[in-house]
């Protein structure tokens, strides 16, 4: 697999790593779910399957907005009049915060709906019930309205860590239509202010600090530092609304910028008992934006609507994730990135669920943590990531045997599990008594595209399984062919038909989203029939003879590091920001805990010197301008790098080097000579 929708030449760059791990797994044996989670179930109605046929497509989507509660029924289920921009249930109205809240007030308000966990163990659990939550996300909603002057389809960048406020403030922005755009609390102050910039907002939410690995981190600094940043870019920043970790303190070393800066738990005491009706939304207003990786350089905004998005999450986590109101939910995600939207905020509220945010690293301050976490607060639903799963295991194999706790499901998602962590996973993690859900998608789809439907389908290690109700993929060759269904060839998968979850475009480039998504499977550009749009998902994937899909890794230049998305041009630029840098390729390199890891090899200017303190700075420079996830495992200063007669860096070549592969035939490049050079220096 070698295509790239932003690429136009074909060769292929980073896919190999994964993809070649991946087409090495052998078929597993298949598990089946016990009967105690069977009989339990949301969907075990085996003729879910005939409703999602494509040939009722698109009718059966209205069992998915029957979910919610709307202020005004939709008269229009899908609009394909504008391909690729589908929007759908037109005509309805609602609200995310509403639908989150306020309709579980009558029976659940006693109930939790989020339970904040400090990583600090001395700190107490914090239970937040469905009727706090109501009166925190008002206030803040009045507050935001009133002091701020803020309004429907305003945008406001939201930087911090896994805390409660950070749910609260996400509800009350969709409570007053205003969009928000949640960066990764672990992301530099530059990506932050790149999205600000980018979607145009002058609010930035953060926090004063918190705790991380047993260490406290001043967040502060990063806002002053973005708000540094976004003017040089030309963007005013107004007001930076501050959070306090500790409720009353304030413990950053930072300074407060007078008319600027605003400690938010002091400024809301003016709005105690204030509420704030639900706007009306428009189904295809937007909800929120979320930046994610592609090929080229900058991040580009996903653009999620209201009714679709809520629609499709709320579904997804009822059939898929098996939530009911009387479950506690654990999801061991990030709220920055898309699986902590989906799925500890929107999905789980809307179905009147408890969802746990933690603070911290999972293995702080032992690696039975989380195991005390799952046994105290009775968690019976979870989900992690593989990366998660891999270093639980090293670091303490044997944890999940010495408590007392009983999961009914489990959730991998982000990357490719081997069968083995999945054995893993289901055997000591889940004790062999939950079912196991893998699921595939991405930041652009909202919810799930491929997993088992946990009553229904059996599980096997190693492939999510086939498509959930209602997506119907179809992979394809090179050129455009149909690859055949079942046929265990692997190819670039695709989505058939549109779904309610899919975004509705990119913030301000329309133009990128038809090429990046849309452009390369088209079989007409002037079509108005959806059945003329395949929707590009980016990976290479293969269907098994029983339907099964094993997802084959990123096929553009996209690296997955630990289930996050970072794009090796971002990483790329970066690193030429250093001075006496020529060139520079970023690879993934395979790592035992993380899946892959980036790896950078730079040439440097005539008459530079290749030394040590060079390496730093390119690593040092990397995590200013990304952040500590994108820190690579070695900078290799290398003479000259791997080219193509059109000069273009074949850094599939380099790929294989660091991951101590074959290279295979390099005879074609402009300069064949290097690669043993380069392999020569790599394995010094
Ligand atoms: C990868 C995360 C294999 C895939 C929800 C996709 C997976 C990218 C899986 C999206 C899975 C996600 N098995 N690979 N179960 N889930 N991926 O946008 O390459 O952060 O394209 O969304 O992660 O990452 P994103």
């Amino acid at each position: 697999m070698t295509a790239s929708a932003e690429q136009d030449n074909g060769e292929s760059t980073t896919d190999t790593s994964t993809a070649e791990i991946a087409v090495y797994w052998q078929e597993e044996e298949y598990y089946h779910a016990p009967d105690s989670f069977i009989e339990q179930a949301n969907l075990k109605d085996r003729d879910v399957f005939k409703r999602f046929a494509l040939e009722n497509f698109p009718d059966y989507y209205k069992e998915f907005s029957a979910m919610l509660d709307w202020y005004q029924p939709w008269d229009t289920l899908l609009d394909s009049s504008n391909p690729p921009f589908w929007r759908w249930y037109i005509g309805g109205k609602l609200n995310a915060s509403f639908n989150c809240i306020d309709r579980h007030l009558d029976i659940h308000k006693n109930k939790a709906a989020l339970y904040f966990v400090p990583e600090p163990e001395d700190e107490p659990i914090a239970a937040i019930t469905y009727q706090e939550l109501y009166v925190r996300v008002n206030e803040m909603a009045v507050y935001l309205q009133e002091a701020l002057k803020l309004h429907r389809g305003d945008r406001v960048t939201i930087h911090m860590p896994m805390v409660a406020e950070l749910a609260v403030t996400m509800l009350a922005c969709a409570r007053i239509g205003v969009i928000h755009s949640v960066v990764f609390g672990g992301f530099s102050a530059q990506a932050c202010a790149d999205r600000m910039v980018d979607s145009d907002s002058s609010v930035l939410v953060t926090m004063d600090g918190y705790w991380r690995d047993g260490k406290w981190l001043d967040h502060k600094e990063k806002a002053d530092e973005t708000v540094r940043l976004a003017a040089e870019a030309g963007h005013a920043v107004d007001r930076v609304i501050i959070f306090g970790r500790y409720p009353g303190e304030y413990r950053s070393k930072c300074q407060l910028v007078d008319g600027r800066d605003i400690l938010i738990n002091d400024a809301l005491k003016a709005y105690d008992g204030r509420r704030v009706a639900p706007e009306h939304m428009d189904s295809n207003d937007t909800l929120f934006l979320m930046y994610t990786s592609g090929s080229t350089g900058k991040p580009k905004a996903a653009q999620h609507s209201t009714g679709g998005y809520l629609s499709y999450v709320t579904a997804m986590s009822k059939w898929i994730l098996d939530i009911k109101p009387e479950d506690v939910y654990w999801c061991m995600a990030d709220i920055g990135w898309i699986t902590g939207h989906s799925f500890i905020v929107y999905g789980p509220l809307s179905l009147g669920a408890s969802s746990i945010i933690y603070e911290g690293v999972p293995t702080c301050p032992d690696a039975g943590r989380p195991w005390r976490v799952a046994q105290r607060l009775d968690v019976n639903i979870f989900h992690t990531s593989p990366t998660a799963i891999r270093s639980i295991r090293k670091v303490g194999p044997d944890e999940p045997t010495k408590y007392n706790y009983k999961f009914k499901l489990m959730v991998t998602v982000g990357e490719p599990i081997e069968p083995d962590v999945w054995r893993w996973y289901y055997k000591v993690i889940g004790k062999a008594d939950a079912a196991v859900v893998d699921t595939w998608w991405q930041t652009e789809n909202g919810g799930f595209l491929c997993s088992t439907v946990p009553a229904l389908d059996p599980m096997k290690p190693g492939s999510t399984g086939p498509a959930v109700p209602g997506i119907h993929p179809v992979i394809y060759d090179e050129d455009g062919n149909e690859i055949p269904e079942k046929s265990g060839k692997g190819g670039n998968i695709c989505i058939r038909n549109p779904w309610p979850g899919l975004m509705l475009g990119i913030w301000g480039d329309p133009d990128r989203y038809v090429a990046t998504y849309y452009q390369r499977y088209c079989r007409d550009a002037t079509s108005k029939d959806w059945r003329d749009w395949p929707y590009f998902a980016g990976d290479g994937a293969m269907q098994a003879p029983d339907g099964y899909y094993r997802i084959l890794g990123r096929i553009d230049d996209v690296i997955n590091v630990a289930g996050h998305r970072l794009g090796t041009k971002e990483i790329e630029s970066a690193v030429l920001e250093v001075d006496g840098v020529a060139e520079a390729a970023v690879i993934a390199a395979s790592d035992e805990i993380k899946g892959v890891i980036p790896e950078i090899y730079v040439t440097l200017q005539p008459g530079v010197e290749g030394t040590g303190s060079m390496r730093q700075k390119i690593v040092d420079v990397i995590v200013r301008d990304i952040g500590p996830i994108a820190r690579p495992r070695n900078v290799w200063l290398v003479p000259d790098l791997p080219k193509t007669r059109s000069g273009k860096i074949m850094r599939r070549v380099l790929a294989s080097i660091s991951n101590s592969k074959d290279t295979g035939d390099v005879t074609s490049l402009a300069n064949p000579e290097i690669v043993e050079a380069i392999r020569k220096t790599v394995s010094r």
